[in-house]
């Protein structure tokens, strides 16, 4: 039952683009509550305080339940199954508007395994977040004193909450759990505890979220010069390319015409040389084909995905809902499947390619099989560790569900079209049949070292950002401030563009005409950056320990940096595709 309701419920993503007009949802979940009407606080995840990513379920310590059984309602969506987002019902009888005085919940008798489960989590500051009416709570385990070189353990026991309401709706809560403390000994008598409060409060139900936001943190000064600084760069690099662009081709152009007036033998003597040799050559289709267009089609996919769902966080506040982002991103991947075919597959096309099923399906299945793949390797260590980050069995049958069932027959509707569309080859210049020999040049006109110097600009750009969202995601903040992000994410357009344009043209000069794999590589070495920072980030800007924690971030690092690569890729061969054939489309070719 829970698999089908979770394979419907995925395949219902359309309900998101509701969500996503900030209605909220028409079902139980609609945060309006009658007097009396129960509210339940769900237990989410409990784990070490420096390793937010490493959780496990709450119940994996043992503590003990509440009496009542009975929910009144359920919510685990696909995206939170696949965030390891875990809720268990604590057993706690919360009532809207009725205060509970302090209350049993129940008492347990320690045993030694108890015992040593308490002192672990206390040693490694474990702490475990819980959820009243989707707000967020955290709480403490306990704590340790060091009197004389001897430890003792304290658990705190009593849990009290004061919850704000404005009208029908929770607007606040604060909830504080190290009020009372007991020493941790063994065969000790522990009786957990629980109060509530309910105050007015005057907080509106949209701005619950607020108190959540850190601005103190987002709206530093370093975030707005961060801005300022990328901005200065956009235009001073935008204006530097125009300028030799324009100069260096007006001479080139120049030289080359006035070429044609000298005779055979001055020519040859003459300095013939630069970009325009190559043009029998410079539409040669890339190598590997098929790898290039597949990536092509993904980056374009990637493109749009991560556009519209930054567009849609700044429209929707998505960040109040658990999951709504992770949702709202494989409904977008999904549903631009097409994008992803037409590119890929007219791009393939128009480069004489013939095994087009292939080509498709690498394009389609490329970046599912890399998340897949990072998750089942997750999978692995988290099962050893018992973590909720484990994905469950219906999970995985709901993702290979939507590839299968949504985003293959997309991508295949895509990419007939882009073949029979946009299939035919247009390059302004015709191919020779022997490929021109490649001459000797300095070092520093190598594709790799023009790739390896070529992110390095587009990284300058963005990496105080990525301060910023790397801390949101692995220190647990709310990101909020998408306007920056997308700020940010048209600056590193422009500059991964102006750079690659102008690897480009040095490369061409040099008479070799592999543009098209060194203009995607020389602007997707910018995350290879990123990818460098993340290693910094993670010794000296966090205190993640233990394998678990550090397998689960090196291997989503290495996941985000390899999509940013392939979006940043793809943004530079679109840029530096549309002026190679502008340069070329101009030359009088004999
Ligand atoms: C929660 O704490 C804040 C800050 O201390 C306070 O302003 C607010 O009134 C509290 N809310 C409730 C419901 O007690």
């Amino acid at each position: 039952m829970k698999l089908i309701r979770k394979i419907s419920s995925s395949l219902l993503f359309g309900i998101l683009l509701y969500q996503c007009t900030q209605l909220t949802f028409a079902d139980e979940h609609n945060h309006i509550y009658e007097d009396n009407e129960q509210v339940v606080l769900w237990m989410s995840t409990i784990g070490p305080y420096h390793n937010r990513q490493e959780t496990y379920a709450y119940d994996s310590l043992p503590f003990c339940k509440g009496q009542k059984e009975a929910i009144d309602h359920y919510h685990e969506t696909l995206s939170e199954a696949l965030q390891g987002i875990e809720l268990k019902f604590s057993g706690l009888d919360i009532e809207f508007k009725v205060p509970v005085p302090k209350t049993t919940v129940c008492t347990i008798d320690l045993t030694e395994n108890d015992m040593k489960a308490f002192v672990y989590a206390i040693k490694n500051q474990y702490w475990y977040q819980m959820y009243i009416d989707n707000l967020p709570i955290w709480g403490v385990v306990g704590e340790f004193e060091d009197n004389n070189d001897h430890l003792s353990y304290y658990l705190f026991t009593h849990k009290k909450f004061d919850i704000g309401y404005n009208d029908k709706q929770i607007v606040d809560v604060n909830s504080t759990t190290d009020s009372v403390k007991v020493k941790l000994t063994p065969n000790a008598h522990i009786t957990f505890t629980y109060e509530v409060n309910w105050k007015k409060s005057n907080v509106k139900f949209e701005d619950r979220f607020d108190k959540y936001l850190e601005p103190k943190f987002f709206q530093h000064r370093i975030h707005w010069f961060s801005i300022f600084n990328s901005f200065m760069m956009v235009i001073f690099l935008v204006g530097l390319v125009s300028m030799i662009l324009m100069r260096t081709l007006r001479k080139d152009y120049a030289r080359y015409s006035k070429d044609e007036e000298i005779d055979d033998i001055e020519r040859d003597l003459g300095d013939e040389y630069g970009w325009k040799q190559v043009h029998g050559d410079v539409f040669r289709p890339a190598s590997h084909p098929i790898l290039f267009s597949a990536l092509i089609g993904a980056g374009y996919q990637v493109t749009v995905v991560v556009l519209s769902v930054i567009i849609f966080a700044i429209l929707g506040e998505l960040y109040t809902e658990r999951g709504s982002m992770l949702s709202t991103a494989i409904f977008m991947y999904a549903a631009t499947s097409p994008v992803n075919g037409y590119a890929g597959g007219g791009l393939y096309a128009r480069m004489g390619g013939r095994v087009w099923i292939k080509q498709m399906l690498l394009s389609a299945f490329m970046l599912p099989i890399m998340v897949c793949g990072t998750a089942f390797f997750i999978n692995f260590i988290a099962m050893y560790y018992h973590a909720s980050r484990a994905i469950p069995f219906g999970s995985m049958v709901a993702v290979t569900c939507i590839c299968v069932f949504v985003i293959l027959p997309l991508t295949l509707v895509g990419t007939i079209l882009g073949r029979n569309l946009g299939g035919t080859p247009d390059a302004p210049c015709r191919v020779n049949a022997v490929p021109r020999p490649i001459p000797e040049k300095k070092w520093f006109m190598e594709p790799l070292i023009i790739i390896l110097l070529g992110g390095i600009l587009p990284f300058g750009s963005i990496f105080i950002e990525m301060y910023f969202i790397f801390t949101s995601f692995w220190a647990y903040k709310i990101y909020y401030v998408y306007g920056f992000m997308l700020l940010v994410f048209v600056i590193l357009m422009i500059v991964t563009v102006c750079v690659t344009i102008v690897c480009t043209y040095f490369l061409l000069n040099a008479e070799d005409y592999r543009w098209q794999w060194t203009s995607f590589l020389a602007a997707a070495s910018t995350a290879g950056y990123v990818y460098i920072y993340s290693f910094y980030y993670f010794f000296f800007k966090t205190k993640m320990y233990g394998l678990f924690q550090t397998a689960f971030y090196f291997s989503y690092m290495a996941l985000f940096s390899l999509t940013l690569g392939i979006m940043c890729g793809t943004v530079g061969y679109i840029g530096t595709n549309a002026f190679v054939r502008k340069i070329y489309s101009t030359v009088k070719i004999d």
